[in-house]
Order: C-alpha cells, then sequence, then structure tokens
C-alpha cells in the first residue's frame, strides 16, 4: 500500500519500473484461516530495541487490542504482522507462510489518498463492480456526503477536500472491500466523532477474522462485546492483560 500511494502522487515515479520486491513477489495466500506465530522475535531501529524476544502463537480469529505509550512500538507490530517490516531477528509465520500482503488489509494511521477518482482510490487497480462500491461507502456513512456521482468524483488529497474524518472512511471503505483473513487497525478513528467510530467499530469487529487493532479512544463495551483481550506494550515485550 505505501508503495502504490508512492506511484500514485508522482508522475515521475510512475515511469520507473516496478523494483525487485520479494513481499510483492510473494503475495499469496493459500491458507483462508492462518495463525499468527511469532518466534523468538526481536526488532531494533539500529541500536534502538523496539521488541525483545517476542514468543506467541495466536489462533485465527482472536481478537487483540494492542495498547502501548506513544513511540513503545504498536505500529511496529503491525507493520510486522503485514509483512511491511521483517524483524531483526526471530521468525513471524501467518499459517506457513511468511507475512505478506495477500493476508491482511491494514488501515494505517495516517490514510493515504492519491489524486484521482474515489473509485480509483477505493480499487487500487483490482476489480469491483459499481454495486459494491457503493455499498462499502453506504456502510462507512459516505454514499450521502461525496456528491451526486460519488465513484467518479475527483479528490485532490494535498488541497484538503476531504474532511480529516471523510479520508479516513474512505481508508476504511477500501479495507472493507478486501476479503483477507487478518485485518490490522492502526489509530484509525482518531479523526472520527464517537458516533461515527462506534458504527465502524460495529462494521469491523463484526467478522470471524483476526484483529489487531492499537487505539488510543477505546469504547470498552464494543471490545468486550467482539471478545477482545488486551495487550500492553512494556519494556520491549508485550504484556497479556486478558
Ligand atoms: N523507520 C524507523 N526508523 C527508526 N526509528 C523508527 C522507525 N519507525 C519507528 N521508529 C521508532 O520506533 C519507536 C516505535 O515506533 P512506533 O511507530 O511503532 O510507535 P507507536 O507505539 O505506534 O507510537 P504512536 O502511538 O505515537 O503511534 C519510536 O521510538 C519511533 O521513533
Ligand atoms: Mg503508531
Amino acid at each position: 500500500m505505501q508503495y502504490w500511494a508512492h506511484v500514485a502522487s508522482t508522475t515521475e515515479i510512475r515511469k520507473i519500473k516496478l523494483a525487485k520486491n520479494d513481499i510483492f513477489e510473494e503475495a499469496k495466500t493459500e491458507n483462508e484461516k492462518p495463525d499468527i506465530k511469532f518466534d523468538d522475535v526481536s526488532l531494533n531501529y539500529k541500536d534502538h530495541p523496539i521488541y525483545q524476544n517476542l514468543n506467541f502463537d495466536l489462533a485465527y480469529g482472536k481478537k487483540i487490542l494492542l495498547q502501548g505509550l506513544s513511540g513503545s512500538g504498536k505500529s511496529t507490530l503491525l507493520n510486522m504482522v503485514s509483512g511491511l517490516l521483517k524483524p531483526s531477528h526471530g521468525t513471524i509465520k501467518i499459517g506457513d507462510e511468511n507475512p505478506n500482503p495477500a493476508q491482511s488489509v491494514y488501515i494505517p494511521q495516517t490514510p493515504w489518498l492519491f489524486q484521482g477518482t474515489i473509485k480509483d482510490n477505493l480499487c487500487l487497480g483490482e476489480s469491483f463492480t459499481d454495486q459494491q462500491l457503493l455499498q462499502v461507502l453506504s456502510e462507512v456513512g459516505l454514499a450521502d456526503e461525496l456528491g451526486k456521482d460519488p465513484l467518479n468524483r475527483i479528490i485532490h488529497p494535498e488541497q484538503e477536500d476531504l474532511s480529516g474524518g471523510q479520508r479516513q472512511r474512505l481508508v476504511i471503505a477500501r479495507a472493507l472491500l478486501r476479503d483477507r483473513p487478518i485485518i490490522l487497525l492502526d489509530e484509525i478513528t482518531a479523526a472520527l466523532d464517537e458516533k461515527n467510530s462506534d458504527d465502524i467499530r460495529e462494521i469491523l469487529y463484526n467478522t470471524p477474522k483476526t484483529i489487531i487493532e492499537s487505539a488510543h479512544h477505546i469504547n470498552f463495551d464494543l471490545t468486550k462485546k467482539y471478545g477482545f483481550e488486551s495487550w500492553m506494550i512494556e519494556d520491549h515485550h508485550l504484556v497479556n492483560n486478558k
């Protein structure tokens, strides 16, 4: 997704041939219900340790709320599960495979969009029917907010012609379109009001899939309803508070 954002937002880069990138070459998943297994995983940024010797086995369908201070490593963990970041030491397996983009949808902390139609921003080169696209826009409450012909509306993200909450909901709609077994959520409701946050969380949580969510603003009634476990990042480790 990050690679796409770079390509989509700069004309010059579009002329460069796609670089060899093994995580995209491996982008496939055979297992529809994979576990996530961390085996002795450590992650340092140069000499700055973030995680040390993480060992856990997360069964398919588990729902995890990831908490910790700013800078403690929440986004880093999500990046490792998505395959965008490789551990400095140890191995991560999703089912029997190395982490790769076909296994998860990752809604990042900063929504990224590019100049183009809403349809292009949702599809990212994949095919969906207009009916599917309108359905997800409606699920995130955007169907009536984006004008008469929302799919063909051209957006200019650098001109901020969408509000922060609208941008975030568009990125969430993009994720809802993709049927992948793992959902990674990084502060997804920071720009949303309480009502929108709760509505969108219900849509995302109501799934048999695995969810790992990093969030500051938490609706504990909802996380309880959907059986979330709470994990804290403490001293470079993950502590399960159940
Ligand atoms: N690419 C990088 N290179 C070097 N250091 C990094 C890099 N990305 C993150 N860091 C550092 O790693 C630490 C963990 O970052 P991370 O983004 O995972 O924290 P976070 O828990 O998500 O924080 P926040 O709640 O503010 O989003 C921080 O100290 C950050 O400065
Ligand atoms: Mg973060």
